[in-house]
């Protein structure tokens, strides 16, 4: 038979252990009031970014480079496998000479078998007026033949601290010889 007495210790013990696990876990994790990263004064708000993406393969000093090869064997027509490692002009009009209000900095990759998909890994680094030194990031699939790619916010830093949204690009300009192409990016994001 059970003692009564065995089964409270037990029961006092298992307490103790939990208290003690709760007590490690708040070393670890708080909850912790949003006025204390000032987000009580702040509103969220809405904002819509134009500018264009220069992606230079071209020429003596190219953004974009290819730092790994679609392997030789698979013989894919979408070049499957090959990633390129990107610091690519931002401007504000589509011609390159016009104003820079940042850089995309990361890679994009193809991961599509059947079409030209692309796994796009980037950090838009501002640099124009405010936005200096913030960054939104990217990551997303690029179906880069179609006419408009939706592409997530997942993240970003300074002004952009628990961003979120989704950018849409389009194709401004291709050079299909060189491959170098300008890409008007839209993107809407939620920031404090
Ligand atoms: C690659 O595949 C195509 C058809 O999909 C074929 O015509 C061609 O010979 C292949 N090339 C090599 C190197 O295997
Ligand atoms: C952006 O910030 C950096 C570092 O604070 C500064 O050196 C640079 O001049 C700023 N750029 C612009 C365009 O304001």
């Amino acid at each position: 038979m059970l003692n009564p007495h065995f089964l409270i210790c037990s029961l006092l013990l298992s307490f103790q252990a939990l208290t003690y696990i709760t007590a490690i876990d708040s070393d670890f994790v708080h909850q912790i009031d949003r006025n204390l990263l000032g987000l009580n004064k702040k509103k969220e708000k809405l904002s819509h970014f134009k500018f264009y993406w220069h992606d230079i393969l071209s020429g003596q000093n190219p953004t974009s480079v290819r730092v790994i090869s679609p392997p030789l064997n698979l013989n894919t027509t979408t070049f499957f496998g090959f990633v390129n490692m990107i610091d690519n002009p931002l401007t504000m009009g589509p011609e390159l000479s016009s104003k820079l209000v940042g850089r995309a900095q990361g890679f994009y990759a193809s991961a599509s078998q059947s079409e030209f998909g692309f796994l796009m890994a980037q950090n838009f680094a501002f640099i124009e007026g405010k936005y200096n030194g913030s960054t939104i990031t990217i990551m997303g699939r690029n179906p880069a033949l179609n006419k408009v790619r939706e592409m997530p916010v997942i993240g970003g830093s300074g002004l952009f601290r628990f961003a979120r949204g989704y950018a849409e690009a389009s194709t401004h300009w291709l050079d299909y010889k060189t491959g170098d192409a300008t890409v008007e990016y839209n993107v809407y994001v939620f920031h404090y």
